[in-house]
This record gives structure tokens, sequence and C-alpha cells, in this order.
């Protein structure tokens, strides 16, 4: 960029995406998937039979709620529940009844980096369950974290569920739990939902469904590219592209140009040239097994509590603890 043409790349949003379309191999943040429509396309994901991770952690917190709720409601002066990345709650929401139905003192705190999904979420809850205390907040996981350190005047639960860590690779995964680890006190928990390493084809199946809603997901990418940053991406000419390596455990999602192609994106002064067959990067979901958990939980100060699966094993929330030094 020249001093004559200085753009600002003054949000979080237009750094990220001058840096990941001016890189080799070139990248987008997946959570820049989530506005309105990524949303609820993820909605529709979770809606699909391919996407077998939200019936599994149902089923998991539908058959242990009543353990669940008692690891977590064993505090005399109630708790805080805090959600990373609640989204529409709808998986929480067999616990929060369930809490709600046993005169549970706690406070329920979902935290999602959507306005959306926040504002929606408060409101159904006031309608289905309106004894219960809600604070929603809006924001990213690593900001978050400075806001946690304010809860420490009685326990608090910190849940992410979903397999949203999946999201991160094994290295700022660690960062993470460390991060959230230096926030917690001895009696705090969290309850993290990972998603198991199975039949790659499982998996692939998952990231890849028939009627191309996966596929639309991964491309809102560049539809809120050209929404929000006056972009003219032709979505029509990128491929939604899924790869799993089952040593790894770790699926990759990319954009791959069926043609070569310039993209101009206006607010950020970017004219982006693809190669016929160029990629861009767009999301990891990592699949886990159990040494691994243990290896993050190991490295990231924390031990394991216990944990529970579905019938099939597909998937395993478990409760960590600070570790006992
Ligand atoms: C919400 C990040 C857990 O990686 O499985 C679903 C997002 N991507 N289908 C996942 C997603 C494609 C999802 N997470």
């Amino acid at each position: 960029m020249t001093l004559a043409t200085a753009i600002q790349l003054d949000t979080a949003f237009k750094k990220d995406v001058y840096k990941g379309l001016t890189s080799r191999p070139k990248f987008l943040y997946s959570k820049y998937i989530y506005d309105k429509a990524g949303d609820k396309l993820f909605q529709d994901i979770m809606a699909m039979p391919e996407y077998y991770l939200t019936n599994c952690e149902f089923e998991i917190l539908s058959a242990h709620v009543a353990q669940i709720a008692t690891l977590f409601g064993k505090s005399s002066e109630g708790f805080d529940l805090i959600e990373l990345g609640a989204g529409d709650g709808k998986k929480t929401k067999i616990l929060l009844k369930y809490l709600s139905n046993k005169d549970t003192h706690f406070v329920y705190k979902p935290i999602d980096i959507s306005v959306n999904a926040i504002d929606g979420l408060s409101l159904t809850l006031s309608k289905e369950l309106p004894n219960i205390d809600v604070e929603g907040e809006t924001g990213e996981y690593f900001e978050v974290l400075e806001r946690l350190q304010n809860y420490h005047s009685r326990k608090k639960v910190i849940m992410l569920l979903g397999s949203n860590i999946g999201n991160l690779l094994h290295e700022r995964a660690i960062n993470f739990l460390t991060s959230l680890q230096e926030v917690m006190s001895r009696e705090d928990l969290l309850f993290v939902g990972f998603d198991k390493k199975k039949n790659p084809q499982t998996i692939l199946d998952a990231y890849n469904d028939p009627t191309g809603v996966t596929a639309a997901f991964n491309k809102n990418l560049l539809v809120r590219i050209n929404k929000e940053l006056g972009g003219n991406f032709d979505s029509s000419k990128f491929k939604h592209w899924e790869t799993y390596n089952p040593e790894t455990g770790t699926a990759k999602s990319y954009l791959v140009a069926t043609e070569a192609q310039k993209v101009l994106i206006k607010d950020i002064d970017l004219e982006v040239h693809f190669e016929k067959w160029e990629t861009i990067h767009t999301e990891i979901s990592q699949k886990y097994d159990e040494q691994t958990v243990e290896w993050l939980a190991n490295k990231s100060g924390l031990e394991i509590v216990t944990s529970f699966s579905d019938e099939k094993a597909y998937y395993t929330n478990y409760v960590f603890q600070k570790k006992n030094l």
C-alpha cells in the first residue's frame, strides 16, 4: 500500500482479511463466518443428519444431566455458569432446565462472538426459563478472559461446548486452556466438549454434506467480505473442499479457485489474484483421542475430574479442574 492510497485497516476484520489474502498460501479465519447469515447456516448444519456432533453432545447432556448438575452445583454460595460460544444454547438448555427445577442458585452468563446469538438466546430463555438469571455478553474468547478475572467471589463453571475448542490447533488450544486455568480458583470447573477420532469417512461426511449447506457456510466468508468490505468475490468460482488426516485428527476446510481470477476488495484497497486451483484455508476442526486430551490438560495446568461420552463414543465432554500442585 502506498501513502497516496493509504487506507485504514481500522478493524480487526479488515486487518485479518488483508493479511490472509496477501499471504501465501492464503487463509481466512473461520471466526468471521458467523454474521447473521453465518449463524443461520450453522444452525442448518447442526440440524443435518451428517453433523453428528450436536446430537452426540445433546445425548450426553441429557443422559448425565443429574450427575453434571451435582458436580456444578456443589457450592454453598451458588455459582456462575459461564458459557463461551453459547450460540443458540440448545444443548445448554437441558442443563439450565434441570438446574432451575432443582432450585440451584446460579447466574448463567452466555458469551458469544455473535450479537444475534446472544440477543436470540436471551429472548428465548426469558420465555422458556424465566426463573433463570441470564447475563449475556458479546465478545471473543480471548477478550472475554480478562473479564473472567472479575468472577472470583464465588465458584464458577466455565463451559465450552460443541467442540468449539477444535477450531484451535494444539498450541493455541493449550494457550487458551492455560489462560482459562489461570483465572480459575481451586473449586472452579471447566466443562469442555471434544469431538473424537472415528471412522474418517464419518468425519468427512459431516463436513461435506450433499446438500451444500457446509459449502455455503464456508463461502459465507466471501459473501461477508463482499457485504462489509466492498468485495466482488464470485463464490460460484470457488469449491468447498474438506480434508481429514486420521493420524493428526485435523479436519481442514478450504475454498479452491476453480478458475484464475482477480478479486477487488475496495475498502482495504486490495486486488487479489487467484491462480486456477489456488486455495484459501478457512477452518480447522480438530478431532481428539483420550491421550491427546490428557496431554492438552496436563500442558495447560489442568486435570481431568471425570468425563462423559455418547453411546457410540463419537464425542466426549470432560470436566477439568486446576491441577493440584
Ligand atoms: C462450531 C467450530 C465446532 O468445526 O465442527 C461445522 C463449525 N464447520 N461445519 C466445527 C463447522 C463446518 C464447527 N464448530
